[in-house]
């Protein structure tokens, strides 16, 4: 099970919090749960439903060895998720088993990224899935229109190039599929879509590439538990919640940087930045009253950023809570050679490794920001693979359902981004 180290919200005077404060919370673990629980959220629950998992499976076999690309069409909640299962859990570079097919993630509509996804994939060896939970979202539908065509223009068989992920029985996908009896998989109506990343929406792209999705759920249904637990001293993303909470009410650190500490993370905090951001920023509470609730998440990679933004968050406005992601054992083990013995300035690294050289600088920067009064959390867990990756997921949206509790806001819905797809579909109508 992963960690999470306190230490540096306790030790960072009054810019962080007191034990005494956080333990404070414990009488909100309750309510916040019933509360929650009223809200019957299924992001949770998707966990269990090893059938669909199952089915997940099969259709990944049915199909091996077809397709050379599966190609995602989906935004936001339809596509994070999988960027980070594909980047987080497999070669960073693209090299792959032989029968495993490249995974592109489409999520945006510049036509330049349209036509040049053309330029590297054969149709007929190709696989689109459409994800879009209400079927009707203009990117992805504009990106099915134009795919299609193609397809349809080379002759090729809609139904076994093409399977759509969308909700049971709602939206214009839903709807085509049971016309023309297309591949559909559903994304339960209780899973909102930046909390579907277990459901098909994650799960179906991440079977077809081989990761093991039977190994992901059980590492999300570990975190579910504690996620369930009233015990504060187990429930992991309460702890986090309730930082995150006192940090931004008390202590105006309204921005959270998440930084991991391994190159393959790095879409991990790109998919909480969204979760967090829509989730929590919200103008009315759910009695109907003004807040202008909001944690502005902030991505960076370590090492990486240490060259770009420790400066910052070292020195720059104290309105930060920095979420460091360590991992304890990285995939390769390298030494580096010692070369040019008579160099002063480079001898501190003799007899080192990457591995050691990366989790030295990682503590450095940590203890830094300690050192400024900046607080600061680690997150560790042993390995970047699919039991870890669940775990992740699992700590963050249950901490995210947590800060909706504590705000009073609903963490579940988003009137500001549908306020703007109106807005885009009305100015298209009078165009
Ligand atoms: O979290 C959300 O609900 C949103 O980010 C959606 O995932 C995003 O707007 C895409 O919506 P849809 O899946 O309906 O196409």
């Amino acid at each position: 099970m992963l960690s999470i180290d306190f230490s540096h919200i306790f030790d960072v005077g009054s810019h962080g919090m007191t034990k005494k404060q956080f333990a404070a919370y414990k009488k909100q673990l309750k309510p916040a749960l019933k509360s929650f629980q009223l809200r019957a959220q299924g992001f949770h629950t998707i966990v269990d439903d090893m059938a669909t998992a199952r089915e997940i499976m099969q259709y990944a076999k049915e199909v091996e060895g077809q397709f050379d690309d599966v190609v995602v069409f989906g935004i936001g909640g339809s596509s994070l998720g999988t960027l980070c299962l594909r980047d987080a859990l497999t070669h960073l570079y693209g090299k792959r088993e032989k029968k495993q097919p490249r995974l592109h993630v489409i999520d945006n509509i510049d036509p330049v990224m349209m036509q040049e996804l053309g330029d590297v994939i054969a149709l007929k060896k190709t696989l689109c899935i459409v994800i879009s939970k209400s079927g009707t979202t203009p990117e992805t539908m504009s990106q099915y229109f134009y795919y299609r065509q193609q397809f349809e223009k080379e002759k090729l068989d809609i139904k076994k190039h093409m399977v759509f992920i969308t909700d049971a029985e709602r939206g214009v996908l839903r709807e085509v599929a049971w016309e023309e009896g297309i591949r559909t998989f559903h994304i339960p109506h209780n899973v909102g879509g930046r909390f579907s990343v277990l459901s098909p929406v994650g799960l179906l792209p991440a079977a077809l590439i081989g990761i093991d999705i039977v190994k992901l759920l059980g590492g999300a249904k570990e975190m579910r538990d504690t996620f369930l637990s009233s015990a504060f001293t187990k429930n992991f993303p309460f702890q986090l919640a309730v930082t995150q909470h006192y940090l931004d009410t008390k202590r105006e650190k309204h921005l959270n940087v998440m930084m991991p500490y391994a190159q393959k993370l790095y879409r991990f905090a790109d998919w909480y930045r969204q979760l967090l951001a829509e989730s929590i920023g919200k103008k009315k509470n759910r009695k109907g009253k003004t807040v202008y609730t909001g944690i502005t998440p902030v991505n960076a990679l370590g090492v990486t950023d240490q060259h770009s933004q420790s400066q910052l968050y070292n020195e720059g406005p104290n309105d930060k809570l920095i979420m460091f992601i360590a991992v304890s054992q990285l995939a390769k083990q390298i030494r580096i050679p010692h070369l040019h013995p008579k160099k002063e300035a480079v001898a501190y690294m003799k007899g080192t490794s990457f591995n050691e050289l990366i989790d030295i600088e990682r503590q450095a920067t940590a203890m830094a920001c300690t050192k400024n009064k900046r607080p600061n959390l680690t997150i560790t867990i042993p390995k970047v693979d699919e039991e870890h990756l669940g775990q992740l997921f699992l700590l963050f949206e249950g901490a995210t359902a947590f800060l909706g509790e504590l705000y009073g806001i609903d963490a579940f819905n988003q009137p500001g981004v549908e306020l703007s797809k109106t807005i885009t579909k009305e100015m298209l109508q009078k165009k």
